[in-house]
């Protein structure tokens, strides 16, 4: 009998973690361990020294981040601490243990930062493109990107393989996210902002799942990778978002009047008008709204 893989999947009480968890588990190729907050601080180099010295994974996913930009920027130093500095705890961790581990770091759209009217593209960014990071959220990640690639150039003995994976703009099970919050206003609210002008790859957790399932059994060269549903040219905006969920709704919704003002009317960090980005290494993943609607259709049935 061929020994299990050991996955350990670091933030796995988190939106992204969780989904990992119950999917991965599904295949009896492999071992998962979940490593949630509180057993392993990823900023602080003898926990994950701990963690990764007591199991020997040999793939690590390292889901723990803070994605909120708006505490990013309010707090940069505990940012940088934990999206940047706790990747290079891990990577440091892995070197001591001894062993040899497949390393993935979720990455976002959010890299490709650019703000300014035709500097952004609306229909997307493919997985050699230049990050542009603005703020400090997507600054944090481009450098957890570089410190990733860099630490695999230099100890190749150490990270048999290594995958930077982009997520889009995800939405799943785990917690509350924008297709949950639309989702009330449009059944319960007289009016709901949102932004104009905004396009983004939303992709649900368990595609992205399948997706990095796909990445990792395939044993694919390492790099970087874009994991998110296909969307259309000039697609997907947080009003295509709102409408698809209408569709779903039908004469269920409220006349809730909904008002679109532009971006910094409405976030205190500046965002990219768009991360679009593009799978263009991996198969295929499900079309945004097909994909929107079989969740809705799964999770808040009518
Ligand atoms: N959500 C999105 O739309 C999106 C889009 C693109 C990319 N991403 C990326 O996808 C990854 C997962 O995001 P997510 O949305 O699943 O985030 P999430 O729901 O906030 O989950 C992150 C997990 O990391 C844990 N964590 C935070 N600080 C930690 C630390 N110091 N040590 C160990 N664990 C820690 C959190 O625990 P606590 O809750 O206890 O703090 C939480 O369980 C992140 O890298 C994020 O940048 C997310």
């Amino acid at each position: 009998m061929t020994k299990k893989q050991k996955i350990a999947i670091i933030g796995s009480g988190g939106l992204l973690g969780q989904e990992l968890v119950s999917y991965l588990s599904l295949s009896d190729k492999s071992t998962i361990i979940p490593l949630e907050h509180g057993e392993i601080e990823i900023e602080d180099p003898e926990s994950t020294d701990k963690n990764i010295i007591k199991h020997l994974p040999d793939i690590i996913i390292n889901c723990a981040a803070i994605p909120n930009v708006d505490i990013c920027e309010k707090d940069p130093d505990k940012c940088f601490g934990i999206n940047t500095d706790g990747v290079t705890n891990i990577l440091n961790s892995i070197k001591k243990s001894g062993s040899s581990s497949a390393f993935i770091q979720i990455s976002s759209s959010e890299v490709f930062g650019r703000i300014k009217e035709g500097q952004y593209k609306i229909n997307g960014y493919k997985e050699d493109e230049a990050p542009d990071p603005i703020s400090v959220y997507q600054k944090s990640k481009t450098n957890a990107e570089k410190i990733t690639a860099q630490f695999a150039r230099k100890n190749p003995e150490v990270l048999k393989r290594w995958y930077v994976t982009r997520a889009g703009w995800l939405y799943g099970k785990g917690r509350k996210t924008f297709v949950e919050s639309f989702l009330e206003a449009l059944q319960k609210k007289d009016a709901l902002t949102i932004v104009k002008n905004q396009w983004r790859s939303p992709t649900w957790t368990k595609d992205f799942a399948k997706g990095l399932s796909e990445l990792i059994n395939g044993e694919c060269e390492s790099g970087i990778y874009h994991i998110v549903s296909e969307v259309k040219e000039g697609e997907a905006t947080t009003m295509d978002v709102i409408e698809e969920i209408k569709k779903y709704l039908g004469d269920r919704t409220e006349k809730t009047k909904i008002e679109l003002v532009p971006r910094n009317e409405l976030f205190k960090t500046p965002r990219a008008p768009s991360n679009v980005i593009l799978n263009t290494k991996l198969p295929k993943l499900p079309y945004w709204r097909d994909s929107l609607q079989e969740y809705l259709k799964k999770y808040y049935p009518l």
